[in-house]
């Protein structure tokens, strides 16, 4: 699909816009979009509507062709529903519809005139970025393992969104987040797709030297001599029963100056998690390749922020392993030390992925972080509490943190991809008393999500640390199984809105010096 903008203005009006399908939107009780209206010299639109031929709600369409007074081939009516300003999830419904219309139809290309900049609570950048990321995740097929391709639904190759003149730069920009986000979410949602015998620790190392060459980036793949070498004991204890050997992946986007502190991001790259000796039950366990989706989603973000070239500093770092049982895995009992010196004991193997993160978050302090955020299909208990809708996000309770927490929380919100935030506290913490380690990996039934954070804070005491539980957001279960691309939008939009900030300081600066 490509994309673009189209303006429009008193000299060059819609009607004049040459396309094979221009799609317009009309509300309930026969009322007609200002861009309907203008394009209704003739009455015909009005008419359409008084006919009953399309109702106006939300999804409703009607396909009109050569219209009086229209360049356009045909013009597709696309309901908004009733309210006036339309809401947010009646412009979906109304991009969703027209999509499935254009399906049929034989035009080469389409022009989306709905009223973007007038959606409830929202700007037209959102409404742009938002119906790119839409369109783009009606056409998404995962399907390259199939020997007979079921037939894609045929559309328009072209896409444009047409907006009043003067908001082209604003919009342009909007259209360019929204194909880099839509472009991060496709690589997170393939590596999540593609099944465990080829999505290994290897192929999401190969995958991040290809995007380092793709996009100019620096990435370095430790194995698992380099990761004894940096004395990761909880990690390689994850490793013990796989054939598949570890990698540890370092992948560097550095878009501003050396010395300013980059956010890191770590991702759990279990590509295939059985739960080890503690083994998990046999129904649905397909879905434990899912568990590197923290990993991809990291992977994606930087392929994002790469094509915007956002001018901030951003590493990804991915410790990657099967968890399998054999006859060399770690058992239930066993004690391993953890890079950062503390001891840990190993009750459920199948609490395997703070046991990789702890030591990818103690090897992140070497990169001096303004933050350190990662992202983990950690735990069941997550998606006990929130559902599939909210991730879940944790973060010490201080001044610091609490920013860190609302700048996510906001830039989830903006991209329409939310998180929740929940509590890590110090009650919570002796759940993970050992009597004979430093720490046990579990905390017991109660909170598992609390105390799974709680053992990750405790390797993440020397910068600013968020932790994301993607475990009930990362894909769908069922007949649309799928990854989901999820939490790319919300990581995108945070790092968009930092190098916001920096700009804005940056200037602020300057003027004061001027
Ligand atoms: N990868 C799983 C978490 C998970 C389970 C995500 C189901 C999504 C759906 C994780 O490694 C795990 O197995 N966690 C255990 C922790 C428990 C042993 C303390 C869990 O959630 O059951
Ligand atoms: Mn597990
Ligand atoms: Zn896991």
């Amino acid at each position: 699909m490509d994309f673009s903008i189209k303006t429009f203005d008193a000299k060059n009006p819609l009607a004049a816009l040459k396309t094979g399908c221009l799609v317009v939107g009309v509300f309930e009780e026969g009322k007609l979009s200002p861009a309907a209206k203008g394009l209704d010299g003739k009455g015909e639109i009005a008419a359409a509507l008084k006919s009953g031929d399309i109702s106006g709600k939300a999804g409703s369409t009607l396909l009109m062709r050569k219209v009086n007074g229209l360049a356009a081939e045909r013009l597709l009516l696309v309901g908004l529903g009733k309210e006036q300003p339309p809401t947010e999830k009646n412009l979906a419904s109304a991009m969703q519809a027209a999509a499935k219309a254009l399906t049929s139809l034989g035009a080469a290309d389409a022009v989306f005139a709905l009223p973007f900049e007038e959606i409830k609570d929202r700007d037209a950048s959102w409404a742009i970025r938002s119906s790119t990321l839409g369109l783009r995740e009606g056409a998404y097929r995962f399907e390259s393992l199939k020997s007979k391709k079921e037939p894609a639904p045929q559309g328009p190759r072209k896409i444009a969104f047409a907006v009043p003149a003067a908001n082209a730069s604003a919009a342009k920009t909007a259209l360019a987040q929204g194909v880099a986000i839509a472009n991060g979410m496709e690589l997170t949602k393939d590596l999540g797709n593609t099944p465990p015998n080829i999505c290994t620790p290897t192929y999401l190392a190969d995958t991040a030297k290809k995007l380092a060459k793709e996009f100019d980036m620096a990435v370095e793949v430790l194995d698992r001599k380099q990761i004894q070498a940096l004395k990761m004991g909880s990690f390689l204890s994850v490793t013990h029963g796989t054939l598949e050997p570890p990698k540890f992946i370092v992948l560097k986007y550095l878009g501003s100056k050396a010395k300013d502190a980059p956010v890191v991001l770590v991702g759990k790259g279990i590509t295939f998690d059985s739960g080890g000796i503690s083994i998990k039950p046999s129904g649905n366990m397909d879905e434990m390749k899912y568990d590197m989706c923290g990993a991809a989603s990291v992977l994606g973000t930087l392929r994002a922020i790469a094509e915007l070239k956002l001018k901030l500093n951003v590493i990804g770092v991915i410790p990657s392993t099967e968890n399998m049982p054999s006859g060399s895995a770690t058992r239930p009992g066993d004690i391993v030390t953890s890079m950062s010196g503390q001891t840990i004991e190993i009750l459920n193997t199948d609490a395997e992925g703070r046991l990789i993160l702890c030591d990818a978050l103690t090897y992140s302090e070497r990169f001096k972080p303004a933050v350190v955020v990662d992202i983990a299909t950690l735990t069941g208990a997550c998606v006990t509490a929130l559902g599939h809708h909210n991730s879940g996000l944790f973060t010490r309770h201080d001044e610091d943190h609490d920013k860190l927490a609302q700048e996510l929380l906001v830039a989830g919100k903006a991209a329409g991809d939310t998180a929740w935030r929940m509590p890590i506290e110090e009650n919570y913490q002796e759940q993970l008393k050992s009597n004979f380690a430093d720490m046990a990996n579990i905390g017991g039934p109660p909170g598992g999500s609390i105390t799974a954070a709680c053992f990750l804070e405790r390797f993440t005491r020397n910068y600013t640390w968020a932790h994301i539980d993607i475990a009930g957001t990362a894909w769908k279960s069922g007949s649309t199984k799928g990854a989901t691309g999820r939490p790319v939008p919300l990581l995108t939009t945070f790092l968009i809105h930092r190098e916001q900030a920096r700009e804005r300081t940056q200037s602020g600066n300057g003027k004061k010096t001027a």
